[in-house]
């Protein structure tokens, strides 16, 4: 008798090895595969721990993210290298194309890999060439006039996105927006940082000059060099208004500004160390006058931070939590005024969480339950802010989604919270942050002005609930994740399926990020 079970196998198996035949661009196949194919986009179902399913989607939102970066990239076709597309999708609606926020934040995500292992293959034979790449790029587009504006006066540099080959968009547009030669010039300085870390001559020999980063950052005037051409624009245009990280209102934003002033600082300090004091001393000076700025972004009568100034709008809002991720320092988190761990910030995402878990279906709480058991922090679908409307294709009168990257950032706010405490060994807190304290560890009757020690009850709950919140999160994120584990850019408030741009890169990186931040926790 012919054994049937085994041919079944093996006819399979050509089917299958057929099938993985069909170009998958080889870095992917290397994350992905390491060694099994059947692990690719295999099993992401119900039966995993959260854990589990966390290790997997780690790595498929790496290779999902690698997708959409040129050079290697197999979504990238036509693609100038060192571009980042926002997503592959070209039509309803049409993502394909480089915005600068998009990019910055993205390969900012990139630099962390290279940070933690700068002699991996994927650091020397993935980030480094795109990074290098972007470098180039981002010089090239600096430099192209476009409606923003142009080169002479850095106006230009205030263009959201160009096309993916590098040369303008000339459709209508929110635009200027600010945020982006910021974003670009932190991705880039903390690339510069950790090439030299791990080439440790060339820091020391960077004289005037033997500069070997002379396209990154060079002092001269008029700025050439990309890094001091995005400092000098954010040194000179940080007070003037724009348009916000969401494209949609003009004014002064706290995303913007905490983007820009965390740049300014980190130029300031990059600046010494090229021997260029009297730009240190400018971007200082230009920081303290925004730091000023930043503080009127609190609201005492609503009792959390607005994101725009004089806005009609709530103020709540995702870019909130943006700005206090993106806008700190992991290695000097003091140097921002609104950090992860702030008051100021914690308030504010227990309002826009409580705020979304009622508005969205999808967040399946009906009514307000009035039990003192409820738990306020419990994972929810966040989406960008209370008023909006855009539901992923086109404007809609049923109200905005749930986003990915914004669910996710509620996670890394509350990790990140978590690395605080254990850092400092102290839960301490003031009136302003009382509200989310209280809701964390309702039974625990904590209060302002105390300080509680690392051996307190009161630390030890602390520490573990916003483990256990955190992860509630991400448990929101897994659900509405595809099961081959893609992303795209919000999920349905009613049904939770996936909508608007499809492989949204933004989405994959702020998922990387949460989770990054989760591990340090
Ligand atoms: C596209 C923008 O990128 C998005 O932020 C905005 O909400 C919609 N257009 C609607 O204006
Ligand atoms: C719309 C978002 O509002 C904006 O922040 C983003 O830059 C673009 N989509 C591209 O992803």
């Amino acid at each position: 008798m012919i054994p049937i079970i085994p041919l079944v196998c093996v006819a399979y198996f050509i089917l299958y090895a057929f099938a993985r035949s069909i170009p998958v661009p080889q870095r992917t196949a290397q994350i992905l595969l390491s060694g099994a194919y059947h692990e690719l986009a295999a099993d992401f179902g119900p039966q995993l721990s959260l854990d589990a399913w966390i290790e997997r989607q780690e790595k498929q939102s790496l290779a999902n993210l690698l997708d959409n970066v040129a050079p290697g990239g197999k979504n990238t076709k036509n693609a100038a290298p060192g571009t980042v597309i926002a997503s592959p999708s070209q039509s309803h609606p049409d993502y394909y194309s480089q915005w600068i926020r998009d990019a910055g934040i993205t390969l900012s995500t990139l630099v962390n890999f290279y940070q933690q292992n700068s002699s991996s293959v994927l650091s020397t034979s993935t980030i480094v060439p795109i990074l290098e790449s972007y470098a180039k790029l981002s010089t090239k587009i600096q430099q192209t006039p476009n409606p923003s504006g142009d080169f002479s006066d850095l106006s230009g540099l205030g263009e959201p996105k160009f096309m993916v080959d590098g040369t303008p968009f000339t459709g209508n547009w929110g635009r200027p927006q600010r945020d982006g030669p910021a974003l670009r010039a932190l991705t880039l300085m903390a690339y510069l940082r950790t090439y030299n870390a791990s080439h440790p001559a060339l820091w020391t020999s960077s004289g005037a000059d033997n500069n070997p980063f002379a396209d990154l950052y060079d002092g001269a005037l008029p700025a050439h060099s990309v890094v001091k051409a995005d400092l000098e624009y954010v040194a000179k245009y940080w007070s003037a208004p724009g348009f916000d990280l969401w494209e949609e209102v003009q004014g002064l934003h706290f995303f913007t500004a905490m983007v820009q002033l965390r740049a300014l600082r980190e130029g300031a300090h990059l600046a010494s160390a090229f021997n260029d004091p009297g730009a240190a001393r400018w971007y200082h000076a230009q920081a303290d006058a925004l730091s000023e700025l930043t503080q009127t972004f609190w609201s005492n009568e609503k009792g959390h931070l607005v994101e725009t100034l004089d806005s009609s709008r709530s103020g709540l809002d995702c870019g909130l939590l943006l700005g206090a991720i993106h806008g700190s320092n992991e290695e000097d988190v003091s140097a921002s005024p609104f950090p992860p761990y702030s008051d100021e910030v914690l308030s504010s995402l227990l309002a826009l969480v409580k705020d979304q878990r009622y508005r969205f279906p999808v967040n399946a709480v009906p009514t307000p339950p009035s039990t003192d058991d409820f738990d306020k922090l419990a994972g929810t679908g966040v989406g960008r802010y209370p008023e909006d409307i855009y539901d992923g294709y086109g404007t809609s009168p049923a109200g905005g989604n749930p986003w990915f990257l914004c669910t996710s950032s509620v996670s890394e706010i509350l990790f990140r919270t978590s690395t605080h405490l254990q850092q400092t060994r102290s839960l301490k807190f003031g009136l302003r942050g009382v509200a989310f304290w209280q809701a964390l560890l309702p039974k625990m009757d904590v209060q302002a002005d105390r300080e509680y020690g690392a051996d307190s009850e009161e630390f030890k709950a602390a520490l573990q609930r916003l483990k256990s919140a955190g992860d509630s999160f991400l448990a929101v994120v897994r659900t509405h994740t595809s099961g081959d584990g893609s992303m795209s850019e919000q999920f349905d408030r009613v049904t939770g399926f996936e909508r608007g741009a499809t492989h949204l890169t933004w989405s994959y990186g702020a998922f990387l990020q949460a989770i990054e931040a989760r591990k340090r926790a």
